[in-house]
């Protein structure tokens, strides 16, 4: 499979990887057809998002995308965050193949996850703001 140089980076150097123990929004998204799963920390402090970190059990593509899906997220602004599209994540990285795709929406999903657990503490009912989540995704394939 050809990957663009920056997915070969983000996957052999992934950044913001790790755990945010007082993180105010926290989202998990799997997929059961590769058994990949992603899970996002968000620290927002003034509607804005101070820090961000990812643990992915995933496939390569899974891991780069949402590395590069926290760089883009980071500083940013709830409202801001909450537009970011799989489509972007995939520009941002130079392309992905198109069987990896998916493994992109993963990372769009996990962002919009931690974003509506964010609204959930606050008691606000987060599905105006983040929309209904596709909590698995069905259509990746597996493997590398
Ligand atoms: Fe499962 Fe990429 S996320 S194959």
């Amino acid at each position: 499979m050809n990957y663009s140089a920056k997915v070969m980076d983000h996957f052999s150097n992934p950044r913001n990887v790790g755990e945010i123990p007082d993180a105010n929004g926290v989202g998990q998204v799997g997929n059961p057809t590769c058994g990949d799963i992603m899970k996002m920390y968000l620290k927002i402090e003034n509607n804005v998002i101070e820090d961000v970190k990812f643990k992915t059990f995933g496939c390569g593509a899974a891991i780069a995308t949402s590395s590069i899906a926290t760089e883009m997220i980071k500083g940013k602004t709830v409202d801001e965050a909450l537009k970011l599209t799989n489509k972007a994540v995939v520009e941002a990285l130079d392309g992905l193949p198109p069987v990896k795709i998916h493994c992109s929406v993963l990372a769009e999903q996990a962002v919009k996850s931690a974003l509506a657990d964010y609204y959930t503490r606050q008691g606000i009912d987060p599905e105006p703001f983040v929309g209904k989540l596709e909590e698995d995704c069905h259509h990746c394939e597996g493997g590398f």
